[in-house]
């Protein structure tokens, strides 16, 4: 880590690792508890197998991690590298903690991990996502990463019979002197 946002250290009996084949049927049951799928886009009552079939092989662009308390994955988060070759600077991802197992310190351990992955070896200068304007927790973790705040969406997504409302938020590292043109600052 380089900077003023820098990890702490991941709780002791929590480790991260890249996805593995067999993580499948974990993230199954992760992204189907209804903590998951009110704080993300999936939708309830998922194919047994949309996992499954997700973890069977590396998709190009997207870099998948899991974050496990002894051999149980308790979380995982894909990042996804833009593809457009002007927007190689940025990525943006997904994450989701088994709804058993927050506040225990995963989300975080899992962020930690894929910004440094992003920033120090994809060489990442902006990382982005959208987050439900309601989701405190995630919007508490991402501040507490040096994600900030840039913009809302209205409408963005329907959740159980309400459209919801996201927070655009970035963490941005650009080089001393690098150009920018800038807009109005909004957040
Ligand atoms: C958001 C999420 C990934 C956080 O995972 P987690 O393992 O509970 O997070 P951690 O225990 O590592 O907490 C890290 C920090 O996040 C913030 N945070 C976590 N839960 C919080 C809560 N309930 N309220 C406020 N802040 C919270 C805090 O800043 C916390 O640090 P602290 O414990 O030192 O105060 C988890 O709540 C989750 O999976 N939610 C459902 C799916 C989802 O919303 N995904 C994000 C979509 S944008």
């Amino acid at each position: 880590m380089s900077d003023d946002t820098a990890a702490t250290p991941p709780p002791h009996d929590i480790t991260i690792r890249g996805l593995a084949p067999s993580d499948g049927e974990a993230l199954s049951v992760l992204y189907a508890a209804p903590g998951a799928v009110w704080g993300t886009l999936q939708m309830p009552f998922p194919h047994r197998h949309l996992w499954l079939d997700r973890t069977q092989s590396p998709t190009p662009g997207i870099h998948q991690l899991v974050a496990c308390s002894g051999e149980r994955v308790v979380g995982h988060l894909g990042l996804h590298l833009a593809e457009n070759p002007r927007r190689r600077h940025t990525a943006g991802f997904g994450m989701a903690v088994d709804d058993g197992f927050q506040r225990r310190g995963a989300g975080g351990a899992l962020l930690d991990a894929a910004i440094d992955l992003a920033e120090n070896w994809y060489g990442v200068l902006r990382l982005e996502l959208e987050v439900y304007v309601d989701n405190e927790p995630a919007i508490g973790l991402y501040r507490s990463r040096g994600f900030e705040v840039e913009g809302v969406k209205r409408a963005f997504a329907l959740r159980g019979g309400s459209y919801v409302d996201t927070l655009v938020m970035s963490r941005l590292r650009l080089p001393e002197g690098i150009l920018r043109v800038k807009g109005p600052d909004l957040a």
